[in-house]
């Protein structure tokens, strides 16, 4: 049974690097923090916005969902002019997309919740300088993508190593030039982008589990009435 095992997982990991497949990395998000919120939705405006809606989503709902000041998300967050009650959209027109990048930047409401938050935190940490495309970027994860590496600046530039020159089959990235900011940094900086992203996809879920803890609570006070009134009940006959 043993051997069977290891059988069946040696063959199950040579599948997996001889496919040459980018293993996923793990986002340490945590939607309970709401400064990390806040940071993924700035950073969101800054650096996404552009390019990508995010239309199921007011910036009125994020100054309550996050608890903060209208005040605070219009100044903070939301691009000039717009109003608390608008939705997260793009300016960009479809059509220059078209032309620009080969593809149409889809709209990133539900983005987390078809590739998952792992997928999102390697990708926005695979871009890497490759001059043969029009960009003067690719992607590791996403082979050929349109969207160019919008945080290089941040994250300075990736150079890639090959294990198998001939298939480009890249084995890993390493920073060729360092960026403003330090890897740890732009580690938090994706995390951050992540976590709003998968609030974004899934705004209730931030409700639910802050409703989770009061149902318990509940549960638990009312199995303690429970337990008292059964006490009660059977004193008399024990
Ligand atoms: C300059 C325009 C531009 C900006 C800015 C931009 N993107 Fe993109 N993005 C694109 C385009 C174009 C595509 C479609 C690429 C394709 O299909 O080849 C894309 C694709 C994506 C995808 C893959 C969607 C899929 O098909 O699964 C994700 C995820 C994504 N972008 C996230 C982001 C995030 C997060 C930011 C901000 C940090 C961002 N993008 C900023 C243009 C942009």
């Amino acid at each position: 049974m043993k051997t069977l095992l290891t059988v069946i997982f040696s063959l199950f990991a040579f599948t997996c690097s001889a496919s040459g497949k980018t293993e996923l990395m793990h986002a340490d998000i945590d939607l309970s923090d709401n400064v990390s919120l806040k940071r993924g939705a700035e950073h969101y405006v800054t650096y996404c916005l552009g390019c990508h809606s995010a239309k199921h989503i007011r910036y009125l709902r994020i100054a309550e969902d996050f608890e903060l000041n209208e005040d605070v998300v219009l100044k903070d967050i939301a691009p000039v002019g717009a109003s608390i009650y608008d939705s997260m959209l793009s300016a960009m027109d479809k059509h220059d997309s078209k032309r620009w990048f080969g593809n149409v930047p889809p709209d990133l409401s539900l983005i987390a919740r078809s590739r998952g938050s792992d997928w999102l935190y390697t990708y926005l940490k695979s871009f890497y300088r490759d001059n043969t495309k029009t960009h003067g970027t690719n992607n590791a994860l996403f082979k050929d993508v349109g969207m160019p590496n919008v945080l290089w600046k941040l994250q300075g530039e990736q150079v890639p190593h090959y294990s198998d020159a001939e298939n480009q089959i890249i084995s890993s990235l390493s920073l060729a030039r360092p960026g403003e900011l330090s890897p740890s940094e732009f580690d938090t900086v994706v995390t951050d982008l992540v976590n709003f992203l998968d609030y974004v996809g899934e705004p209730a879920k931030l409700k639910r589990q802050q409703m989770g803890k009061y149902v318990l609570f509940f549960i638990l006070i009312l199995g303690f009435i429970g337990y008292l009134l059964k006490k009660e009940y059977w004193k008399d006959i024990h």
